[in-house]
C-alpha cells in the first residue's frame, strides 16, 4: 500500500533523497519468552555500516506470529505517520508473493540473504540478522520517498500467539 502510494506520489526530486539508519532498539516484553542478545547498527566507516540482531526465543516451536509495522515521524517525540499495518507472518512465508504482502516482500527480500528468517512456519530455533548491511536498502528507498526531510522511525511490534512479546524500532533520516 505504502509502496503503491510512494511510486505514485514520486517526482523528480524523489531520486535526491538520502535516507540513513541511524539507530535500532529491540525490546522484549516477556523474557521468559524472548531476550535479545544483540540489537544494534555498527558502522564500520563512513559508508558502510551493517546491523546485528539476535533475539533468542525461549518458548519453541513458534507458528503464530503477526508482525504490525507503524510508520512514525519524528515532531516532538515520534508520532503515527500513514496508517499502521498487520501481517501474519507464517502466512506471508507460505506465500510471500500475494499481491496482500507486497510491501512485507519489499522489505524481507532486503536482508533475505543476512536472516534465517527465510522458511515457512514452524520456527523453533533464535532469530538472527547476521551483517545486514544497509547501503543497498538506503539506496533502495531513496527513489521511492516524496517526504520531508526528518527523522523516521518503523516501530515494529510482534506477536506470538496474540501476546505482544516484543518490539523493534528502527530509526533514519532523511536528507535532500
Ligand atoms: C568501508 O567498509 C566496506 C566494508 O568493509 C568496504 O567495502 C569499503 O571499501 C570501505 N569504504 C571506505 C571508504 O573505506
Ligand atoms: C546479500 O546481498 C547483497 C546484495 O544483493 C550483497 O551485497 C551481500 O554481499 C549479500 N550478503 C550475503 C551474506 O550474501
Ligand atoms: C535460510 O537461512 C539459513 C541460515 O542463513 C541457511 O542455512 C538456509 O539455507 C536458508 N534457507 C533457505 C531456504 O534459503
Amino acid at each position: 500500500m505504502w509502496m503503491i502510494w510512494f511510486t505514485l506520489a514520486c517526482t523528480a526530486t524523489c531520486a535526491l533523497t538520502h535516507v540513513s539508519f541511524t539507530n535500532l532498539k529491540c525490546e522484549s516484553f516477556d523474557k521468559k519468552f524472548c531476550q535479545f542478545d544483540a540489537c544494534y547498527i555498527k558502522a564500520v566507516n563512513r559508508t558502510h555500516k551493517y546491523i546485528d540482531l539476535y533475539a533468542k526465543l525461549m518458548v519453541l516451536p513458534i507458528q503464530n506470529v503477526e508482525i504490525k509495522l507503524e510508520p512514525m515521524r519524528y515532531d516532538n517525540g515520534y508520532n503515527p505517520f500513514l496508517l499502521a499495518m498487520t501481517f501474519d507472518l507464517c502466512k506471508y512465508m507460505r506465500n510471500p508473493s500475494a499481491r496482500s504482502m507486497i510491501f512485507l516482500r519489499e522489505i524481507h527480500k532486503t536482508f533475505l540473504n543476512a536472516t534465517n528468517m527465510n522458511h515457512t512456519c514452524p520456527y523453533d530455533h533464535d532469530i538472527i540478522i547476521d551483517k545486514f548491511f544497509t547501503g543497498n536498502l538506503e539506496k533502495g528507498i531513496s527513489r521511492y520517498l516524496p517526504i520531508p526531510n526528518g527523522d523516521y522511525a518503523i516501530f515494529t511490534k510482534w506477536y506470538v500467539r496474540n501476546i505482544p512479546r516484543s518490539t523493534v524500532k528502527i530509526y533514519f533520516k532523511i536528507t535532500k
